[in-house]
């Protein structure tokens, strides 16, 4: 079949050239086109990137200041300390609420497949008897699709997002969204994920980081030395996770070789604390180490600045609950000298009750 020449070639990217090439119709089709006569290019649909996972979180973006942080992981307006603060030690007003910019972060990372880009090759008319304009616009050969291993469809399944599936869970329910979580990568490598555990109904909720490898072998939080320490120090100011505590993390998988956990990470699974607060509605919340607190309080300031004064958590239904910081037990096995700090805030935490 003989081709008619075209009188004015049409604009072709490299992929379209390429692909011209191999189907035999380059030298047929590119000829130099006057500049004023080159054929529109189809505009391109902007990128979109729906967010997937809405998580209540209240963890720390790279700026944000100290904050009241409510159950559903906004950030409220004002922090109002309870014990006398030095006014330096409140910073301003974030911008940008700490929750927002790093639920967005995760969505980014996380979130549902991007839309694809407005096809070039829509159905306009190739302006080319005989070619379909199917054939004239496409940007390169068919892509291959790439077999995805067990971990990838376990994560990448479609699924609720976390803040959305917590909401009307109860205390078992949400332990087995915990357990079945693949909101973010720390799923593919642990052994178990730690929910928490001790008593309900709760008279302090304990935070801290992420469980550690014990904890990951044995699915309970702070079960390792670190925790024979907490019980210690429960114990002295009268409390036990059996009758009084539950004792639960702000990750519920351990991080590989116990690094920090990410931003995305925190996000995905902030929803599962928030919920945990807002349903065991504990008298007061103690929370261990830098890393804890500054995700919950949506800040980076120093433990060294945050703990000695009760701060204010700020529940959905309004309730407010005292949060005490203090020093991770793992920081105080290897700083012995500062349980004499730790042992301030606890005695700070057992007079609000
Ligand atoms: N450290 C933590 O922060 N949590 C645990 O559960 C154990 C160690």
């Amino acid at each position: 079949m003989t081709v008619p020449t075209p009188a004015v070639a049409p604009r072709v990217n490299p992929l379209q050239r390429i692909w011209l090439r191999e189907i035999g119709m380059e030298r047929l089709w590119l000829r130099p086109a006057p500049a004023d006569a080159r054929a529109p290019v189809a505009p391109q649909a902007p990128v979109s990137k729906p967010v997937l996972l809405d998580s209540g979180v209240a963890a720390r973006a790279p700026d944000a200041p100290a904050a009241h942080v409510n159950v559903s992981g906004q950030p409220a307006a004002v922090q109002a300390p309870v014990a006398a603060v030095p006014p330096a030690a409140v910073p301003p007003a974030a911008p940008m609420p700490a929750a927002a910019s790093v639920a967005a972060s995760a969505a980014a990372s996380t979130a549902a497949p991007v839309a694809a880009p407005a096809a070039v090759a829509t159905e306009r008319s190739s302006g080319r008897p005989g070619i379909p304009a199917s054939i004239l616009n496409r940007t390169g050969p068919p892509p291959r699709p790439v077999p995805k291993t067990a971990e990838e469809e376990a994560v990448e399944a479609p699924r609720i997002p976390v803040a959305e599936a917590v909401k009307n869970a109860n205390l078992d329910e949400l332990r087995e969204q915990v357990v079945a979580c693949t909101a973010c990568g720390l799923c593919q490598g642990r052994r178990h994920a730690v929910f928490g555990h001790g008593a309900t109904p709760t008279r302090w909720l304990v935070v801290g980081e992420a469980p550690g490898e014990q904890e990951d072998r044995q699915g309970h939080p702070f079960v390792g030395r670190s925790g024979q320490l907490l019980d210690a120090m429960l114990a002295a100011v009268g409390m036990s996770r059996d009758t009084d505590v539950f004792i639960t993390n702000v990750i519920k998988c351990r991080p590989p070789g116990n690094r920090n956990p990410k931003p995305e990470e925190i996000a995905a699974c902030s929803p599962y604390l928030m919920r945990q607060i807002a349903l065991l509605k504990p008298e007061r919340i103690l929370v261990l180490g830098r890393f804890a607190a500054q995700t919950l309080l949506g800040t980076d300031a120093t433990i060294g600045s945050l703990r000695g004064r009760v701060h204010t958590l700020k529940t959905e239904d309004g309730s407010q609950i005292p949060l005490i910081v203090s020093y991770h037990p793992a920081y105080l096995l290897r700083s012995p000298s500062e349980k004499a700090r730790a042992w301030q805030d606890l005695k700070l935490a057992s007079r609000q009750i």
